[in-house]
């Protein structure tokens, strides 16, 4: 308790305070229905892994930027801890983007597991209690990308991540990925005989996320869950009505847990069985079309027919640098958006710079057009008021 006089100073601060201030709700506070809503009528800027072109992938800092640059939905991947605690990260290692290496109390911690075919030495977060993993520092994963950040963010929970997406004082919808889950649940158990996928769902119904695609309940927080195991998907699909987009690698990678190989899971007779499932799929963008010596090849059909089964495509991975730029564009992102959006029409991108891809579409399809507010809008208005009165 404070000394009377400093409380009722307080007290006078408070009133003072209210008086002056004009009464508006915090922004972090603002309703639901006040909100800016979802933008659907162009391709969903997915801010892949936050704005991790900028900052550390999957950190507070890259979400943030990422909302504020105009992200349609902030992407993340969902690993375990060793306690069962589920984070945003992407390697099931730490080693290439945390500074685990130099913490000597972690040096005993390296092992050697078997993951996906694979026999891979590391540093696993499965071995790692939360308290541990947030003793540890992110940094970039690309040398040509900006240091600067290196060692200032730590790594985030699922919750705390969906905890940046509500905050957000427009919708902001999230695009948590069930991250190597045959691995995790070998590694990590749960009371009751719970898995992974169960684990995943229970933190997105917590937070009230649910609804099937686009209806209401959706729309005021919007999720996609993504895999490349299909049987997670399948499993998920009997906890929830959520959208679901299945996962689709390079043509040489078969799926992470039933070994199909690419040319089955994107076959007509496979398209039919998932479609039950998902809502679209998120191929590699080499695999949509195929690249010789860093030049595009014609297109293969798989925009077209998963079309043609009633499934969104949202390919992956969009990168301004020129390192990662097709010869074909010239070096120029906003050729390869233009390219991707207008020619082959898909759905939603996966990007690492979710500002650049704002910018394109602002400069090409602005939102504002489509105001109720337009010209057609208002002759459409004028029409409706003035037809009462015309005779026949
Ligand atoms: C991984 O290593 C273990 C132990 O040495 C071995 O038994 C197993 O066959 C290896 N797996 C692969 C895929 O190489
Ligand atoms: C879905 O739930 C039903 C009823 O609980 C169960 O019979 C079925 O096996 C489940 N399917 C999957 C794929 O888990
Ligand atoms: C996966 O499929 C390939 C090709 O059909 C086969 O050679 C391989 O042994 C399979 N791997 C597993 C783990 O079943
Ligand atoms: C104007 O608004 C109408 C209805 O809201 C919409 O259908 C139309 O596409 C808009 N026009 C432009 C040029 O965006």
């Amino acid at each position: 308790m404070g000394s009377p006089c400093l409380t009722l100073f307080a007290l006078l601060c408070l009133v003072v305070g209210t008086a002056a201030r004009p009464f508006y709700p915090l922004p972090s506070k603002v309703a639901d229905g006040e909100r800016q809503p979802l933008q659907t009528s162009r391709p969903y800027n997915i801010a892949h892994r936050g704005s991790n072109g900028e900052l550390p992938e999957e950190t507070t800092a890259a979400y943030m930027r990422a909302i504020e640059e105009g992200a349609d939905f902030i992407e993340t991947d969902i690993l375990s801890s060793k306690d069962g605690v589920l984070i945003c990260f992407h390697d099931f290692t730490l080693d290439d983007t945390t500074d685990v290496a130099q913490h000597k109390e972690f040096a005993d911690r390296e092992r050697t597991y078997e993951v996906q075919g694979a026999n891979t030495t590391g540093f696993f977060t499965v071995d790692f209690t939360l308290k541990e993993l947030k003793s540890l520092r992110v940094r970039q994963r690309y040398p040509f990308r900006d240091q600067k950040y290196n060692g200032k963010f730590h790594i985030i929970t699922f919750e705390e991540y969906i905890s940046i997406a509500l905050d957000a004082t427009r919708v902001v919808g999230i695009y948590p990925e069930i991250k190597n889950p045959v691995f995790i649940n070998e590694h990590v158990k749960w009371p009751n005989g719970k898995k992974f996928e169960d684990m995943f769902v229970e933190t997105l119904k917590k937070y009230g996320y649910k609804g099937s695609y686009m209806s209401n309940e959706w729309k005021k927080q919007p999720a996609f869950i993504q895999s490349f195991a299909p049987t997670s998907l399948v499993y998920v699909s009997n906890l929830t009505d959520l959208p679901k987009i299945f996962l689709i690698d390079d043509i040489t990678v078969p799926t992470q847990d039933t070994n199909q190989s690419y040319w089955e899971i994107t076959s007509d007779g496979y398209f039919d069985f998932i479609k039950n499932y998902v809502v679209g799929i998120g191929p590699w963008k080499d695999t949509v079309v195929p690249v010789v010596n860093n030049y595009l090849q014609p297109p293969t059909d798989l925009v077209a027919r998963a079309h043609a089964h009633d499934l969104q495509v949202h390919p992956y991975t969009y990168r301004n640098e020129n390192l990662c730029l097709h010869f074909n564009f010239n070096q120029d992102p906003y050729q390869e958006y233009e390219f991707w959006i207008h020619k082959m029409g898909i759905d939603g991108l996966f990007t690492d710079f979710t500002g650049s891809l704002q910018k394109y579409q602002e400069w090409t399809s602005p939102l504002s057009s489509r105001d109720s507010s337009n010209e057609t809008s208002l002759l459409h208005k004028i029409a409706v008021m003035v037809s009462p009165y015309e005779r026949v």
